[in-house]
């Protein structure tokens, strides 16, 4: 049986990150569901409500960029309930908390795979955001990213060309679609940071997504310690050393205090 939620669970954490040479955290949704956005799956999950996309998003995109550039913008003049929840949000104690683990020099990198931009916005600043940013826009074939008030976009001419010298590849949102392999720079520092991870935090993710979920794994079986935060048991529950059963908005800011109060005994 895993501990529960309670001051003995949190000490524990708190230890192992404070032990750590290298720790690194997987994000999910989860993270930012106390700043009023959906996660995926569960009850009134965006997938559960609605259905997951086609498989073939991404390739649809590039059979029609056009078409998909014209849908975007026509969804930026009109957003659904989802597009507005996530224009509006704000971090959350849970991001700030990530942010302070970081400055404090505790934490070493986050790998999210949310596309919000919050944890940016709290101030991480080492972070792999592997299924892209929704407002950020990228090259589909030089991969490099910018933030989208960097990149023009003409209505006349769509879609959008690459402005990097010598590359004129379509550019598209930095979203990852489903169909999409994801970007390979973003896959290469997850594994390098797998392979260095002696913790590995998971915050509010189901865990049931490759290869986001795979990084975790690949760390375990270096022998790192997983710590788990989510209210529920999730796919990785089973290999977790210590789990915080509540809202990462809670249990991040309590783990942070414990994580200074060791510091500060040393
Ligand atoms: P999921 O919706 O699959 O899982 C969300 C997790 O957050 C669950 O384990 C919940 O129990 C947990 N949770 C809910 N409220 C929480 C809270 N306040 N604090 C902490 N945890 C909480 O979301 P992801 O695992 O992020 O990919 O989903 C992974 C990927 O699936 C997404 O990035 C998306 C989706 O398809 C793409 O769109 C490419």
């Amino acid at each position: 049986m895993l501990p529960a939620p309670d001051t003995d669970a949190i000490d524990e954490a708190a230890a192992l990150l404070v032990g750590a040479q290298h720790a690194v955290a997987l994000t999910g949704a989860g993270i930012s569901k106390e700043s009023g956005i959906p996660t995926f799956r569960g009850k009134d999950g965006l997938w559960t409500v609605r259905g997951e996309p086609p498989l073939n998003q991404f390739q649809e995109f590039h059979r029609d960029p056009k078409a998909w550039w014209v849908r975007r913008l026509e969804q930026r003049a009109n957003p659904d309930e989802f597009a507005l929840s996530l224009s509006a949000s704000e971090p959350n104690d849970a991001h700030y908390a990530l942010a302070e683990l970081e400055s404090i020099g505790v934490l070493r990198h986050v790998i999210t795979q949310n596309v919000d931009n919050l944890h940016r916005r709290a101030g991480q600043q080492s972070i792999t955001e592997i299924h892209g940013n929704m407002r950020w826009m990228r090259c589909t074939d030089c991969h490099t990213r910018w933030p989208e008030d960097k990149v023009d976009v003409n209505l006349e001419d769509l879609p959008p060309r690459c402005p990097e010298p010598g590359c004129s590849g379509i550019v598209k949102g930095d979203g990852v679609m489903f169909g999409e392999p994801i970007p390979p720079d973003a896959l290469e520092r997850c594994y390098a940071e797998a392979a260095m991870a002696d913790v590995f935090l998971l915050v509010g993710t189901s865990a049931v997504v490759y290869p986001a979920a795979m990084f975790p794994q690949l760390a375990h079986q270096r022998g790192a310690s997983l710590i788990e935060i989510d209210p529920e048991p999730t796919a990785l529950s089973e290999l977790a050393r210590v789990a915080l059963r509540g809202p990462a908005g809670e249990m991040l800011p309590l783990l942070l205090r414990a994580v200074r109060e060791r510091i500060e005994r040393r």
